[in-house]
């Protein structure tokens, strides 16, 4: 009776095979990656040996069928040790889901497969330089041409453009109908007319390409559409109710590495004769630390359930745990690099990193600011 608000035996097992995995094998490159602003490859190499870098593809399709709650805990697992790394799952997830969603049968055999397999990646193109939250007015465009069709345009802030092979793009197919006048497609990186900018210049996250991604009359097949024509938003708005959850978890994740980080300094640093974590003001803020990211935990699980179940509330959950978690994340890793001083502001020790790392959370996937808007729309009843 009472083991019923638990995480479940297999779920705890998962986390401590992707803590192992990561803390052997991710954690080590983490710092080069944020230092170098390259891709870690050796991460991703042993995400694919460990099938973590993909686990929500069902079973079918080659992949391991992880739930929605496993899924966040491998992507929260893999943040705690790099979170530029945890994207991988986490882009693969978001750039999937509008195929799994809406995706005819054969698009998910023929994209789904290779990704399961570790063969590719697969990125989500909704935001534009001139649409970001007002995501419905972005102005890439795909006309009808023959039996299939042509599409041009741009996409900016593109996490993982570039290194992924697939792209879900988001277009509109009849001008002046606002949301009901854009589709979804898969595009592929080696359809003739796709190009990359340059990859941009960030504060985190370093080792996550985020780069534009141009289409310059590139011809697609009729069946790369994702669902019918005109369903593309909706599909963009119930894939981000989803994946808002992985966002909190990654957020979690960054938390929970700068939590640890700090409370293992606090033990060694010694001032005044004995460790700082004797100050009855460094508990209390190690404290404060813990309470938030508990209560961030646990938020994010409830989402990842609701989630799983695919509940009618699950925008509203998607939105508070993808809200709530990231400004967490942000407190819990600024008070990290307090309680290293000096030490915590320098790139010797990882919580400065972290708190970079943390600052995007907050504004990918909707800036906290959409998050609330969505919730009001949800307790207002619209
Ligand atoms: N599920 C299904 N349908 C939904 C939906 C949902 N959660 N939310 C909205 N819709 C539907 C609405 O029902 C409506 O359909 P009808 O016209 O048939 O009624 C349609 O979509 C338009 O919805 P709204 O009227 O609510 O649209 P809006 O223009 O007011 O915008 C918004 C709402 C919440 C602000 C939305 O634009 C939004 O979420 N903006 C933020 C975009 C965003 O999150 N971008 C992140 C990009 S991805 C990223 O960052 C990834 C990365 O690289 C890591």
């Amino acid at each position: 009776m009472f083991n019923v608000y638990e995480l479940p035996e297999d779920h705890r097992a998962l986390r401590d095979a992707v803590r192992e995995l990561c803390d052997g094998k991710v954690a080590p490159n983490a710092a080069a990656a944020d230092e170098l602003g390259e891709f870690p490859q050796a991460s991703y190499d042993a995400l694919r040996a460990g099938d973590f870098h993909a686990p929500h593809i069902p079973e079918e399709y080659g992949g391991v069928g992880a739930d929605a709650l496993a899924t966040a805990i491998v992507i929260e697992e893999v943040a705690r040790a790099c979170a530029s790394s945890s994207l991988i799952p986490a882009v693969n997830k978001l750039g999937t889901l509008p195929v799994l969603l809406s995706g005819s049968a054969d698009l998910k055999r023929r994209y789904l497969t290779p990704v399961a397999a570790g063969e590719a990646m697969f990125s989500y193109c909704l935001s534009e330089p001139e649409a970001g939250s007002d995501a419905v007015s972005m102005s890439t465009r795909a006309v009808p041409d023959g039996d299939g069709w042509l599409l041009n345009g741009a996409k900016r802030w593109i996490t993982n453009a570039g290194v992924s092979d697939y792209y879900t793009v988001f277009a509109v197919t009849e001008p002046g109908a606002r949301s009901k006048g854009i589709s979804a497609f898969v595009v592929e990186k080696a359809d003739p007319g796709v190009s990359f900018g340059a990859p941009e210049k960030k504060l985190g996250i370093k080792g996550s390409p985020t780069r534009e991604v141009y289409f310059d009359n590139v011809r697609l097949p009729a069946d790369r559409m994702i669902g019918d024509p005109g369903t593309g938003f909706r599909t963009a708005m119930r894939t981000l109710d989803h994946t808002r959850v992985t966002i909190a978890a990654q957020a979690v994740g960054i938390a929970q590495g700068a939590l640890d980080a700090a409370a293992g300094y606090v033990q060694e640093r010694r001032q005044f004769g004995r460790p700082v974590a004797d100050f009855q003001g460094i508990q209390f803020m190690l404290a404060d630390m813990a309470m938030q990211l508990d209560a961030a935990r646990q938020l994010t699980y409830v989402a990842a359930a609701k989630s799983e179940r695919n509940d009618a509330d699950l925008t509203y959950f998607g939105a508070a745990a993808k809200c709530f978690a990231s400004d967490a994340a942000m407190k819990i890793t600024t008070d990290a690099v307090q309680l290293l001083g000096g030490y915590g502001y320098t790139r010797d020790f990882p919580v400065e990193r972290m708190m970079r790392d943390a600052k995007i959370t907050q504004i990918y996937e909707g800036t906290n600011q959409v998050q609330r808007i969505v919730m009001a729309r949800h307790i207002l009843g619209g």
